[in-house]
């Protein structure tokens, strides 16, 4: 039976912790799918859900075991859907744990059945976050290395035109 992994997330945008979490989760699974949440708490998004897909196939698109979409609605019904039964979450410093920690419990209670695993991110990337990324390039400062390529390039259409 192929060992799936639901890797979820808003993506705005896909960053390179992002890409070093599903490399790893790659070594463990047969297959991760990469899922931006349409999280309606999440005012003012700097890319479209559709956007933050493109960009993540784009990102894997030589990677056949790597799929990405978007969901509605609870992570734990997407998760059943797929056919998975883990979930991978990225951590960073002890500052993630508690979010974390709360997210895990609140699908555990959703659906025990499905486990939330953890991987810790390399230390090249401790320090990188979507919002962050944003605000820096916002800002005009340097963001290669944060991101993948094509996302450099997204990242600067995107604030030429504001
Ligand atoms: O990258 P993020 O923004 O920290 O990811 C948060 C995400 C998308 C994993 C979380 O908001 C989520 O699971 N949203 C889907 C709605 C849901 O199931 N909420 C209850 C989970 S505790």
């Amino acid at each position: 039976m192929e060992r799936i992994a639901v890797y979820p997330g808003s993506f705005d945008p896909i960053t390179n912790g992002h890409v070093d979490i599903v490399r790893r989760s790659l070594q463990v699974f047969d297959a991760v799918v990469i899922a931006m949440a349409h999280d309606a708490d999440k005012a003012a998004p700097l890319f479209s859900p559709t956007e933050r897909v493109a960009m993540i196939h784009e990102v894997f698109r030589d990677e056949p075991r790597v799929r990405a979409e978007s969901f509605h609605g609870l992570l734990v019904d997407y998760v059943s859907r797929v056919g998975a039964r883990v979930i991978v979450r990225g951590l960073r410093a002890v500052a993630d744990f508690e979010y974390e920690f709360q997210m895990t419990m609140m699908n555990r209670h959703l659906d025990p059945r499905i486990e939330t695993i953890f991987m810790m991110t390399s230390e090249s990337h401790f320090y990188t976050s979507s919002r962050l990324v944003r605000e820096v390039a916002g800002l005009g400062g340097r963001v290669d290395g944060l991101v993948p390529d094509p996302v450099v390039h997204r990242l600067r259409e995107r604030l030429a035109a504001k």
